[in-house]
């Protein structure tokens, strides 16, 4: 028989097992391996998933837990690739970090990459001379990280990108945000109340972003184009859908929405933030979240003396999010002690270092 049909047979032999049985085997990979390992969760894991997490977390909650993990042998990382990147170059020396299937990518960290950002950078410095400090949204790659500690700049996440931006305002007079256009805008309007049209979109297909020379020299943002996928799917007539359904309801979304979406809404935050705004709200209160689905379901489920539904008439699912699935989660437990591992991240030590300093640069913000 070849190898194909064996690695297939043994694959329909896992993909085969009941729930209950890869619950169990999970339960007793995790066990054995005691407090050499720490499995870290994201928010928008499944249940199946989430419930063998030793800490859950946003993406900032996260890069704090992994700081300090310093004392494990092993970070199973159920979240997506830049996370997991990032927990590595957090950890350093002595820790591996896993991610249990490698096609948990991001797709708007796919849509800046670093020979794009150094053209982008080479670009700037062509046409105007003002110090420009980079700001990169955590799901971005670690060579992007580590351009950024290079130039000058620093990490932020969805908890504090207002704070970076003013981070970033005190040591030069422009800012590229990237890659996320829509977080940036809306940090830069609604909590820094730099006017819109002070904001400029930088498409890295273009030449120069696709602006005038004087424009750049006028912008105080540029905004990477680039943007969430699953947040991209909440619109503005959502939020009046909601509110024409229920006019008590309050909509509570996170900044990665569109500026359309955001400027509706009531309350607006990360996902650690939706959740202590849900979990501190009384009985009776309702909701429209404009997230990810499976965050939202389990809001709803632990919930029930609250009415909490999705934005979207449609479930919000992150596709790479979900490709951390309970079989690979196990199989990543089960092959630690085999010395098969699913799957190593690292991250090259030069890169690893300057990136650190702008994730660092990061963890040192004032705390919100
Ligand atoms: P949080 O940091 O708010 O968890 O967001 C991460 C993310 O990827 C949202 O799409
Ligand atoms: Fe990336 Fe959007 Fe998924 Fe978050 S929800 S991991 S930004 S694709």
């Amino acid at each position: 028989m070849s190898n194909v049909n064996l690695a297939w047979e043994a694959h329909a032999n896992v993909t085969a097992l009941p729930e209950a049985e890869i619950a169990a085997r999970t339960a007793a990979a995790k066990a054995a391996l005691g407090s050499q390992l720490v499995i870290l969760g994201h928010h928008y894991q499944r249940d199946p998933v989430i419930r063998f997490a030793d800490k859950t977390g946003d993406s900032y909650g996260l890069s704090v837990h992994a700081s300090r993990s310093k004392d494990a042998r092993w970070v199973v990382f159920c979240g997506v690739h830049f996370m997991a990147e990032t927990a590595d170059i957090l950890t350093g020396g002595e820790v591996t970090v896993l991610l249990p299937d490698l096609k948990a990518g991001c797709s708007m960290a796919d849509m800046a990459d670093i020979d794009q950002v150094e053209a982008c950078w080479d670009e700037y410095t062509e046409v105007c001379d003002a110090t420009l400090v980079p700001i990169t949204y955590m799901n971005s790659t670690a060579a992007i990280k580590a351009f950024t500690g290079d130039h000058g700049g620093l990490v932020c996440t969805s908890s504090n990108a207002e704070r970076a931006m003013r981070w970033a305002f005190e040591r030069g007079s422009k800012v590229l945000f990237l890659p996320d256009e829509h977080l940036g805008r809306n940090t830069g309007f609604f909590k820094l109340g730099i006017p819109r049209p002070d904001m400029i979109l930088w498409d890295p297909h273009l030449p120069l972003g696709g602006n005038t020379p004087d424009a750049v020299r006028r912008a105080r943002i540029l905004l990477w184009k680039g943007h969430c996928s699953v947040h991209g799917n909440f619109q503005p007539e959502h939020v009046d859908a909601a509110r024409h359904r229920d006019p008590n309801v309050k909509i509570l979304v996170h900044p990665e929405c569109t500026f359309e979406v955001v400027e509706k809404a009531d309350l607006v935050g990360s996902t650690d933030f939706i959740i202590r705004s849900i979990d501190a709200a009384p009985a009776g209160s309702s909701w429209a979240v404009g997230t990810e689905h499976n965050l939202v379901a389990r809001l709803a489920a632990a919930h029930p003396e609250q009415a909490i539904h999705t934005l979207s008439p449609f479930a919000c699912q992150c596709a790479t999010m979900y490709r951390i699935d309970p079989i690979d989660l196990m199989r990543s437990l089960e092959g630690i002690p085999a010395g098969e591992l699913r799957f190593p991240i690292r991250v090259a030590p030069q890169v690893a270092a300057a990136a650190r300093v702008a994730l660092e640069r990061m963890l040192a913000l004032p705390q919100g």
